[in-house]
């Protein structure tokens, strides 16, 4: 068998802690790849003193061997990614941006914030930062991709021609038409600084591919905001899941391997949408405080809740899961009970499957017996016997096995089985 990359994908609704275990396993690849998504996802990494905020650069950026790779999938917005490279100084040769992707420009950004104003109380509860405009630009064909950065002349006339074409809405939004000057003096230095990373990645994964690199592709977000496979409308722009990683970087279904799945021990959502396990009473508020549940782009508190086990053998089924990485076990420590979402009631008729629309979705709960202490535990058998129980459940439940717990956020305190 040839050559095949490893995966990682979120299981949930995002924030699943995958910045561990990518951090993690990215010590030890020679690539890592960026598929989906844009400058919504992020994670912090410290490294001794030093706190790294990573929200488009592949997480491999700390290993000083590892050549990172932001694939077609991607929507970048330059301005955001060249603030990003600032924290780093020695990326010639081992970043890499696909000509392919697609520029995620500031009037995108503008029409998202315009859009949600719109629809008030039906907002998403996007991040704001122009995702769902840029990817829609895309599909609509009405978009522009890195590679026109190498003639900003040529790509400022085209962008002004977008807002000649559409001017009424434009205005109707509130969103004004750049100056020519400024369009293109920006554009220009977007190209200056870009353009020596900006190269058909494509080629270069099937090299590394070829050549036996050990190679990992990092999922952003979780399964429930898949475009297709997620709480639509409440999800984001991107494919999400496993099969993301193909279009958006350029390689067969053949060439994945292993997909370990990240998900939370409990369950959290930012913004709006259907979350059937979401706890409003004090339990929530527990898991907020206990897991530091606020988002690391926006700040915004997320809603907590239970494990849902249903959505999650959903997910597992999607993307193909070898393995799931259960993280922060250790903010469930000291509850006396701890609930498990193992069906769904609809209509008064309990479901084991997500239905086409959660919203109607009533959960359906088992309980479990808590734990005292789980946090610093580095073997399965230091766990206490309530939390064994718990995860060995949640194997059954989800149809998948448990290879990773973790138990607090610090490197080692990682149960591998
Ligand atoms: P957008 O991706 O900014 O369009 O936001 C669409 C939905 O996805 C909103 O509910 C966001 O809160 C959510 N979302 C986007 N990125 C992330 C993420 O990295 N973590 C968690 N939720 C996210």
């Amino acid at each position: 068998m040839s050559n095949q990359a490893d995966l990682i994908v979120g299981l949930q609704w995002g924030d699943e802690g995958k910045g561990k275990i990518v951090d993690h396993m990215a010590q030890t690849h020679d690539y890592v790849c960026r598929f989906a998504g844009g400058h919504n996802a992020g994670h912090t990494i410290v490294v001794g003193e030093k706190k790294y905020a990573l929200h488009l650069i592949p997480s491999g950026v700390l290993n000083p061997k590892a050549k990172n790779i932001v694939g077609n999938g991607v929507v970048l917005s330059p301005a955001d990614f060249i603030e990003e490279m600032r924290q780093f100084d020695d990326l010639q040769g081992r970043l890499f941006i696909s000509d392919k992707a697609h520029l995620l420009l500031p009037y995108h950004a503008e029409i998202d914030r315009a859009r949600e104003r719109m629809k008030g109380d039906k907002a998403i509860g996007t991040t704001g930062k122009g995702i769902g405009p840029a990817y829609g630009d895309k599909v609509a064909r009405v978009g522009h991709r890195v590679g026109e950065l190498h003639d900003p002349k040529k790509l400022s006339e085209k962008i002004l021609a977008h807002f000649e074409m559409n001017r009424a809405v434009f205005e109707a939004m509130g969103v004004a038409t750049p100056d020519p000057a400024e369009l293109l003096h920006e554009l220009t230095a977007y190209k200056e600084a870009l353009e020596p990373y900006i190269t058909d990645t494509t080629l270069l994964v099937w090299k590394a591919l070829e050549e036996g690199s050990k190679i990992l592709l990092e999922g952003a977000q979780g399964t429930m905001l898949d475009i297709d496979h997620g709480t639509y409308p409440y999800v984001t722009s991107s494919t999400t899941v496993s099969a993301g990683a193909c279009s958006g970087l350029g390689i067969s279904p053949k060439a994945i391997g292993k997909v370990t799945g990240i998900a939370k021990a409990y369950c959290t959502r930012v913004g709006n949408g259907p979350f059937p396990s979401e706890d409003l009473g004090e339990a929530g508020q527990r898991l907020r405080d206990n897991g530091y549940e606020y988002g690391t782009t926006t700040g915004r508190p997320r809603r907590c809740g239970w494990f849902d086990a249903v959505a999650m053998r959903h997910a597992v089924r999607i993307n193909g899961v070898d393995q799931v990485a259960l993280m922060k076990l250790d903010v469930l420590d000291g509850f006396d009970e701890v609930k498990v979402c193992v069906a769904y009631r609809v209509k008064g008729e309990e479901i084991d499957y997500v239905p086409y629309d959660l919203e109607d979705a009533e959960p359906v709960y088992r309980i479990y017996k808590g734990w005292k202490k789980s946090a610093g535990a580095r073997r399965f058998d230091e766990l206490p016997e309530e939390a064994q129980e718990y995860i060995e459940s949640l194997e059954g439940l989800i149809d998948c096995r448990i290879g990773i717990v973790s138990t607090s956020p610090e490197r080692e305190d990682t149960i591998v089985r």
